[in-house]
């Protein structure tokens, strides 16, 4: 039962307007005083022709209260609707017994496709804090949409073509020795990548740039000496990225990335010829975007190089044809905003009306205390280095905690990556992240460990509970306020997927499984469970284990695991 379109019910009936309209305006008041729903008659005095409170009065005689109101109130303008309270519980509570892990699943994406471009590092230089944020913002948005029934393609957008390989290579044959890249790989690669940028800087005369650019168009042309380079870099940062992945248990369904696109972008720059978007301009070849007040779209530049813009166009392109995609979905920092706003420009002007389902999620930045991360200097913090920072962190806090739970190791790597990517969507994605160790892993913060940890309550209760009969529950045990507000948040967590999908942001479910795990909390601490009499006990246990449902599968949704115990 949907308590908000059963009140809507009463008030079409007694106002005689649509349904639709009434549950338009049925509110959740802010404050319990005022009820759990209200419906405000503003919107109705210029059809009744009268003052708001005296249509609330009116409205109210004409309904006939059903059994799961409590009471109904006109407060000035308003209509106030308490719901039983175990009525509601019973409601709220056999949905989520019936449907357990499928509780907030929905058909409403069927049939759609979403493709999602997510974490995309650039190889050659490491996977670096900044890209978790697309990592783990990508990952949680991917797995709210399947829940929505949307068929999702998560596509990791490597950057593994451009002019940098162009560096990278010329950098090799300068300093670069074999034995050293294979012993160190990606640091080796990216030692000898930042000494590139600062002897070019160092020594303009020597044209190092151009030397690099040459090198990339070799790429581009197939020359073999260039392409094995290519290849060797391309393979030792893979692993490197597999091994991230895996500890942040994230999948891709395609690693098509920049390079995937050299032998398509001909096709593309002759269709932008053949439609007239083509422009010299100072010898290269860019689609002007001035009507839009933006700066052109370069697509090739004067030696022939083709740029990010022109691949991720042809990588558009060959989305919708490959994927039909409803929506396709690219996540950056907002830095990339100029970017995207200037290419998806390019595929409007093109005349293909589905450039508005291209979506740009961009994010803000990762910072840690010791300043902004950069590549370009090396004062990086490379993810795996954190990710196991984490861990180890986590593990001294159980080992204080806890010191006789088995398999250590392996929870507290869950709690410590959970702690990381939780700490990364709690805020809106927009805000910039603070990493703060302390922070991140208090648990008793708002924070991926406090969520997990009440989960794991939740299970030790059950577990100490035994084999629990959920039929023929007494919901009247659950008159009490505190089962109510849990209740009332596990009835709006099916909602909030669907509010964080249309917002494509995260954030919105992390929030409510904090607030959750505190209305939770305050259930436990109010009402005894186990010490109880049966029937309150059983009731109460519907409770907790409803709690343990939803909670296990908000935190799968944001990419977290939920241990049973910690
Ligand atoms: N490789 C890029 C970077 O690290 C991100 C790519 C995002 N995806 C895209 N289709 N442009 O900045």
């Amino acid at each position: 039962m949907d308590f908000k379109i059963e009140i809507a019910k009463l008030l079409a009936a007694a106002a005689e307007i649509s349904v639709e309209d009434a549950a338009a305006a049925v509110e959740i008041p802010a404050k319990k005083e005022m009820g759990d729903f209200a419906y405000p008659c503003f919107r109705l005095a210029k059809v009744f022709r009268k003052a708001p409170p005296m249509i609330a009065a009116e409205l109210i005689e004409k309904i006939e209260k059903p059994a799961f109101i409590a009471r109904m109130q006109v407060v000035g303008a308003y209509i106030n609707f308490f719901v039983d309270k175990s009525v509601y519980a019973e409601q709220v509570l056999s949905a989520v017994l019936e449907q357990k892990e499928s509780y907030g699943k929905s058909d409403m994406g069927a049939g759609k496709t979403v493709v999602i471009d997510y974490s995309s590092p650039n190889i050659a230089k490491p996977f670096h804090v900044g890209h978790l944020r697309s990592t783990v913002i990508g990952n949680a948005i991917y797995k709210i949409h399947e829940e929505l029934g949307y068929h999702c393609e998560g596509i990791n957008h490597l950057g593994d073509w451009g002019t940098q390989f162009g560096k990278l290579i010329v950098a090799y044959k300068k300093w670069g020795s074999k034995e050293a890249v294979e012993k160190d790989g990606i640091q080796e690669l990216m030692r000898i990548y930042v000494k590139f940028h600062d002897e070019a800087e160092k020594h303009p005369e020597l044209k190092m740039d151009d030397e690099a650019r040459l090198w990339f168009v070799k790429m581009q042309e197939g020359d073999e000496e260039a392409l094995t380079l290519w290849k060797w870099f391309y393979d030792i940062s893979i692993k490197e990225f597999e091994r991230v992945y895996e500890m942040l248990g994230v999948k891709f369904d395609a690693y098509t990335g920049e390079s995937f696109y050299n032998d398509k972008m001909d096709a593309v720059v002759q269709e932008l010829k053949d439609k007239n978007l083509l422009k010299e301009s100072e010898g290269a070849m860019i689609v002007d975007l001035e009507d839009k007040n933006m700066p052109p779209c370069l697509i090739i530049r004067k030696d022939g190089g083709t740029l990010y813009a022109t691949r991720d166009i042809t990588a558009a392109l060959y989305r919708k044809k490959t994927y039909n995609f409803d929506k396709c979905i690219y996540l950056t920092a907002l830095d990339q905003n100029l970017h995207f706003a200037q290419w998806f420009e390019v595929i409007h002007k093109m005349g293909y009306d589905w450039y508005k389902d291209l979506i740009h999620v961009p994010f803000g930045l990762v910072s840690l205390d010791s300043g902004k991360l950069s590549t370009r200097h090396g004062h990086v913090v490379l993810m795996e280095d954190l990710l196991n920072q984490a861990c180890a962190e986590t593990k001294r806090i159980i080992e204080e905690k806890n010191p006789n739970l088995e398999n250590k190791e392996e929870i507290a790597k869950q709690v410590g990556i959970g702690a990381v990517i939780f700490n990364d969507l709690y805020n809106t994605r927009i805000k910039d992240v603070v990493f703060s160790w302390e922070r991140m892993l208090n648990f008793d913060g708002e924070t991926g460990p406090y969520v997990q940890y009440t989960h794991a309550r939740a299970c030790s209760i059950l577990k100490r509970a035994g084999e629990t009969d959920f039929s023929d529950i007494h919901f009247e045990a659950l008159s009490d306020e505190a089962s109510l507000d849990v209740c009332k948040l596990l009835e709006a967590f099916p909602d909030k997927i669907k509010d964080a999908a249309a917002k494509l942001e995260p954030s919105v479910v992390t929030r409510h499984l904090v607030a959750i795990a505190q209305a939770f909390n305050k259930f436990y601490h109010d009402n005894p469970i186990l010490s109880s009499e049966p029937e309150v006990r059983q009731a109460r246990l519907a409770v907790v284990f409803s709690v343990k449902t939803v909670l296990k599968k908000g935190l799968a949704l944001l990419g977290i695991e939920a241990p049973e115990q910690m």
